[in-house]
């Protein structure tokens, strides 16, 4: 796969796709910018190197409709400010006036173009508005790995209409970083998995059977886990058509001696609220009509020692429901232990990222992944077909 460092990129119009698609408060404010801030390496590069600039992305699911609340014009005036330089704003993303836009631009400038997903076409993958987006540029660079897991116009169809294509700083660095956590690791290798739902991560747990060492695994979905041993898990959020698939995982990995490590104890509350009321109790004796919303103080510690002794840790989905400070202290307190560990730490998905920001400590992580979706695509085993088509 080619990058942008090896292209000759001088003069030449080069289309940028980057995933801007950034959390934003009701009045319009970027609540958080890293994903902006992550693909700066590829536009100074492309910049220094004199090239004009079309940066594309999506923000959102606008299916098809101008939708005001998902233009980019807040992302263009944030963009500007980070770089001091002018960046205008489209009027859209493919069309006649676009394209008089950037056939007009001087080496160094910078377009941003509307939100793609303003269009049906780009989602549906369709062709003629690959090649339109393709018309404007010389050279296809994909910096946006967050987006990759989706067969879209922006993502894949277009590269069939640029002269020359190649990958960006962050999809590069992100493809590096997942690599070397799953396909070639340092042993120990430890998955911790959490979330709300068995059935989103279910093909990751199968593949990452056949990859790690070791997994531990907290939030509501290990309820599922549980419930299958018997446990009675009382209010807590099961899935109950999945019960079966859960017992055969956990058979599966005994068999392949994988050791996975649930919850032995957990904070159980009388409702899903900030102000419930609250106990720690061993899982087997969670009351009826109560719910598990942290793990304990028990699984914490053996959680704790297993990410200890690892050499590398894959983290995706919190332990509890950490956006209550009443459930947060798994969640922290797996961060820190992470944090703290030697192992090459990789942490992907909004809510582990979120997690791992609101415990301070995510600078001492390895690499925190810009992608949810794709992250959680990778550890199924699958390619992203943003990758596959550049090659
Ligand atoms: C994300 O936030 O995971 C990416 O921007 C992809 O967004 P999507 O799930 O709407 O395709």
């Amino acid at each position: 796969m080619k990058t942008i460092r090896d292209l000759d990129i001088t003069g030449k119009r080069l289309l940028l796709r980057v995933d801007f698609n950034v959390p934003m408060d009701e009045q319009g404010n970027i609540t958080d910018d890293i994903r902006i801030r992550r693909a700066l390496p590829t536009i100074e590069h492309a910049l220094s190197q004199g090239a004009k600039l079309i940066i594309c992305s999506h923000m959102g699911r606008p299916k098809g409709q101008r939708i005001a609340k998902y233009s980019l014009n807040p992302i263009a005036t944030h963009l500007q400010n980070i770089l001091s330089k002018p960046v205008t704003l489209a009027p859209d993303c493919i069309g006649e006036e676009v394209e008089t836009l950037t056939n007009t631009m001087a080496n160094g400038d910078i377009v941003l173009l509307e939100n793609l997903r303003f269009h049906a076409e780009e989602t549906a993958g369709d062709t003629d508005f690959a090649a339109q987006l393709g018309k404007l540029a010389d050279t296809y660079i994909n910096d946006a790995f967050a987006v990759s897991h989706r067969a879209h116009a922006s993502v894949v169809g277009v590269t069939k209409h640029c002269n020359e294509c190649g990958a960006g700083f962050l999809l590069e660095k992100e493809m590096d970083y997942f690599h070397r956590s799953m396909n070639s690791p340092a042993r120990p290798l430890v998955a911790i998995v959490g979330g709300a739902k068995v059935s989103s991560k279910l093909g990751a747990l199968e593949n990452m059977l056949d990859m790690v060492d070791c997994m531990l695994i907290g939030g509501a979905m290990a309820n599922t886990f549980l419930k299958s041993q018997g446990v009675e898990v009382g209010a807590s959020k099961i899935e109950d058509d999945l019960l079966e698939t859960a017992r055969n995982f956990l058979n599966k990995a005994k068999e392949k001696k994988i050791a996975i490590h649930l919850p032995l104890d957990v904070t159980v509350a009388d409702s899903f609220s900030p102000d419930a009321a609250t106990q720690l109790l061993s899982v087997n004796k969670i009351p009826e009509g109560w719910m598990a919303l942290d793990i304990g103080s028990q699984t914490i510690e053996l959680f704790k020692k297993v990410i200890n002794d690892a050499k590398t840790i894959v983290w995706n989905g919190p332990m509890g429901a950490f956006e209550m400070e009443a459930f947060a202290n798994g969640t922290m307190t797996l961060a820190h232990a992470v944090a703290a560990s030697e192992a090459l730490s990789i942490t992907g998905g909004g809510d582990s990222n979120a997690a791992v920001t609101q415990s301070g400590v995510a600078n001492d992580i390895s690499y925190m992944s810009t992608g949810g979706g794709a992250f959680l695509t990778l550890m199924e085993g699958k390619e992203l077909p943003g990758v596959v088509a550049l090659r």
